[in-house]
């Protein structure tokens, strides 16, 4: 490939997808710790919530959008949904002709690295944590990590209701995290996309002791060293008048805009709704 072809591939977007507006913690992350790229966002807003899914209608839905963001010419892709990346990534992993990660594996990495009692926490969807994958996942590179999955499906309505700091959230996250409390778990995964947003109240009911791992940094990181190992990094912000970011939506992109407004720092102009069932 000549210098131009590597610089134009260098340049196109990362795919980044959640089952709705919980990837943009991710998308933050990545905009944070990788300034010069630029990305194409999916949210799959008229389906969401993927966490009481089947694991057969997740990898459809995720199939579909991979076939969307590829029309978008991403050089990679990012599935910034746990519960997509527990059901779906393997499949998609064959699937696809540009590197694609999940946030579940840097996840579980980083709290191996954390934990220093061997006692590790996942706090995620139904899905995700029917699926066993943080468990699996944690048990294979760290055999005497004694891993407990707790299911918190009310925390992603919560969220989405803008509640991130409110005595409901403070009740329910009390009832929910009580029995990791219990067995003196010290790391806690925050194995769901939306779950960053109330990191606070989650931290101030476990207490000091338990390190909270939030996967989208970790993500970020990963594809920034997938990135450079597979030359891909682009070399430079691109100009001004150059849309960095761009966001699609299967449904109601007013709300998602308005979502996206109050956790990124940089204003997204638009969000375009597209008809997801066609591809
Ligand atoms: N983004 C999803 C996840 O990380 C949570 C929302 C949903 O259930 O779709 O699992």
């Amino acid at each position: 490939m000549c210098e131009r072809e590597q610089e134009a591939l260098c340049n196109r977007p990362v795919g980044v997808f959640d089952s709705g507006v919980g990837g943009l913690t991710v998308a933050r992350e990545i905009m944070r710790q990788l300034p010069n790229e630029r990305i194409v966002y999916f949210g799959d807003t008229a389906r969401v919530p993927y966490g009481n899914k089947s694991r057969e209608t997740i990898i459809k839905f995720s199939r579909q959008i991979v076939r969307f963001l590829q029309t978008q010419q991403v050089k990679a892709i990012v599935v910034a949904c746990n519960s997509a990346s527990a059901y779906a990534l393997e499949v998609l992993e064959k699937e696809v002709d540009v590197p694609i990660i999940g946030v579940i594996k840097s996840g579980a990495r980083a709290a191996i690295d954390a934990t220093k009692n061997d006692k590790i926490g996942v706090i995620a969807t139904e899905a995700t944590i029917g699926s066993g994958i943080y468990n699996r996942y944690i048990k294979e590179h760290h055999p005497d990590a004694a891993v407990l999955g707790k299911a918190c499906p009310l925390f992603v309505p919560l969220v989405e209701e803008g509640l991130w700091e409110d005595p409901v959230t403070d009740e329910i996250a009390g009832r929910y995290l009580t029995e990791l409390i219990d067995v003196g778990i010290d790391t806690l995964i925050l194995g769901c996309t939306h779950y960053p947003m109330i990191r606070s109240t989650v931290g101030r009911i476990m207490g000091p002791e338990v390190t909270l791992v939030n996967p989208a940094y970790e993500t970020a990181h990963e594809l920034k060293q997938l990135l450079r190992e597979k030359g891909l990094e682009s070399g430079h912000r691109p100009g001004l008048g150059t849309e960095l970011y761009r966001f699609f939506v299967s449904d109601a992109a007013d709300k998602f805009q308005k979502f996206a407004n109050s956790i990124l720092t940089y204003g997204i102009l638009s969000a375009k709704v597209i008809n997801i069932e066609e591809f």
